[in-house]
């Protein structure tokens, strides 16, 4: 009997010892070691996934909650979410080379036939080359001023057809999208694309970059993505773009439409085919495919969006359309349209464009992977030592591989950033010195550092050029007298955001 008791009473203490111990590591291995950034409460399998109806906007709210670096986790995969300027600058500038990765996800591989593209191409070799290519002989500053009589004709195009349909109602965005698309047609492959195709294929790259598979985020769930048939949606879908860029570079490999000597983009690419003595890289059929796809949706949606926010903008405040058609109309008086000269001086257009990409930065997310583990900003905590309490900043650790998103839309929506940062209000950027080159993290529409976008200067172009014609030459209303503040502002969901529903406004010729 006495051996028994012995027995269970050193059982018992031996579980009782093994279940401290159990305790205080796990409480002291978290705190001592792992100081992860707050996180909301998840569901288990899914885990955050059901909080994020409407991504940056859901987001944002969610990060008011837990702090502007918030873990997340989608399916089994974490993912970080930045919405400060603060926490912005650590993985842009002082973090970067641990942050140059992109996010990928199995259909961003399959679209980029395998990351041959420079946007999510993993950083290295090659989106070293293939961005210095695009950069060279696409969108530098010499290229870039090099398009200035395609865009003066396109803009003169888009002058005509509004001209013929003053009074009547007018599909905005049909007409701009087509706009931006005929430009970066004809600067990089010489010639423009039916629209119908064109609006398609855009469409379809864009919804196959978002769409979310379970393979990626809970693998014990991929048999889900074979019963709803994702597989081949997107074989299908992939099958419809590889045939439409297969037929552009037949097309030119054939010549049968250049109508000029220039070397465009398309030109270059395929001469890299070759083998290239100064570098000994050289493209395969599927790396041009993946590039001229990526600079193809970038330079169409972007630059459209933008331009389609900025208008939806003015139309929504008269006051400031008002202030901007008095600063045009008074500086190009006289001259039948205003010319590329003209845009350096006219500086409330330049901040009309500024506050267009802080409240509508497209894309609204910038997406990055973390190659280290690593410790970031943190908090202030108590810690013991020896006989008094030490206060010190405790880092938020990340672990490698972990997933980022820059939350650039809720940064410029950030109150304690901007005076009421839900109004358009272009005057608060002409007495500062902040801009959008990457330098100011409060303003990032398009992102900074190593990989920030190198289609500032065609961007800036094209629509500052676009915009001061259109508000030069015409006076715009909302259809059956709705009121400007009644305009809906909705938004698309997606990578990449402009209009939920098409912009439609009655132009009249100016009378000024
Ligand atoms: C208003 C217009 C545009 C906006 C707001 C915009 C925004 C962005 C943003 C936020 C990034 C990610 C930057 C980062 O990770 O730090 C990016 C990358 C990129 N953009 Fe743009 N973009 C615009 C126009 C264009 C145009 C016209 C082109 C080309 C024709 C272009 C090509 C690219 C490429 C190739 C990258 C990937 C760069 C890299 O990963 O190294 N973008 N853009």
């Amino acid at each position: 009997m006495f051996l028994f008791k012995l027995l269970v009473s050193s059982l018992l203490s031996f579980f009782i010892l093994l279940l401290l111990k159990l305790i205080y590591r796990s409480t002291h291995s978290s705190q001592e070691h792992e100081n992860p950034p707050p996180s909301p409460w998840k569901l288990p399998i899914i885990g955050n996934l059901h909080q994020l109806s409407g991504n940056q906007r859901s987001l944002g709210r969610l990060a008011k909650k837990h702090g502007p670096l918030m873990l997340l986790h989608l399916g089994s995969v974490p993912v970080l979410i930045a919405s400060s300027a603060n926490a912005a600058r650590e993985i842009l500038k002082n973090h970067e080379p641990m942050f140059l990765d992109r996010l990928a996800s199995t259909n961003i591989r399959k679209i980029t036939y395998n990351f041959k593209d420079v946007t999510f191409s993993p950083y290295g070799e090659h989106w070293t080359h293939a961005k210095r290519i695009v950069v060279h002989h696409l969108l530098s500053h010499k290229k870039v001023l090099s398009y200035k009589k395609v865009r003066e004709e396109e803009v003169t195009l888009v002058m005509d057809i509004i001209k013929e349909s003053c009074g009547s109602l007018v599909n905005f965005s049909e007409l701009l999208i087509s706009h931006t698309n005929n430009v970066f047609c004809r600067v990089a492959l010489g010639r423009k694309f039916e629209r119908k195709k064109v609006k398609s294929l855009i469409e379809l790259s864009v919804v196959m970059t978002v769409l979310i598979r379970f393979e990626d985020y809970m693998p014990c769930l991929s048999w889900i993505d074979k019963l709803r048939g994702l597989d081949s949606t997107l074989e299908n879908h992939l099958k419809k773009i590889d045939e439409f860029l297969e037929g552009m570079i037949e097309e030119h490999l054939h010549k049968s439409y250049i109508v000029d000597e220039e070397e465009r983009f398309i030109d270059v690419l395929l001469e890299h085919k070759e083998d290239d003595d100064t570098t000994s890289f050289h493209f395969q059929r599927d790396d041009i495919k993946a590039l001229l796809l990526d600079s193809f949706v970038a330079g169409t949606v972007q630059p459209f969006s933008t331009l389609e926010w900025a208008l939806s903008e003015l139309l929504r405040n008269p006051k400031t359309m008002k202030k901007l058609q008095e600063e045009i109309r008074e500086f190009a008086q006289g001259k039948p349209k205003v010319i590329e000269e003209d845009l350096a001086k006219l500086e409330y257009l330049n901040a009309v464009f500024k506050e267009t990409m802080r409240l509508h930065p497209s894309p609204p997310l910038i997406p990055r992977e973390l190659t280290r583990d690593i410790s970031l900003m943190g908090e202030i905590r108590p810690a013991m030592e020896l006989t008094r309490i030490k206060y010190c900043l405790m880092g938020y650790d990340i672990k490698c591989g972990t997933k980022v998103f820059i939350n650039t839309w809720a940064i410029g929506r950030d109150p304690t950033l901007w005076d009421e940062p839900g109004v358009f209000k272009p005057e608060r950027f002409l007495s500062s010195p902040i801009d959008y080159y990457g330098a100011y993290f409060e303003l990032i529409p398009f992102g900074s550092g190593r990989r920030i976008c190198p289609g500032i200067q065609y961007s800036k172009a094209i629509n500052e050029i676009t915009l001061a014609n259109l508000v030069y030459k015409f006076d715009l209303a909302l259809p059956n007298g709705e009121k400007p503040k009644d305009l809906d502002m909705s938004e698309s969901s997606g990578a990449l955001i402009h209009r939920k529903n098409n912009l439609f406004l009655v132009p009249t010729s100016s009378s000024f």
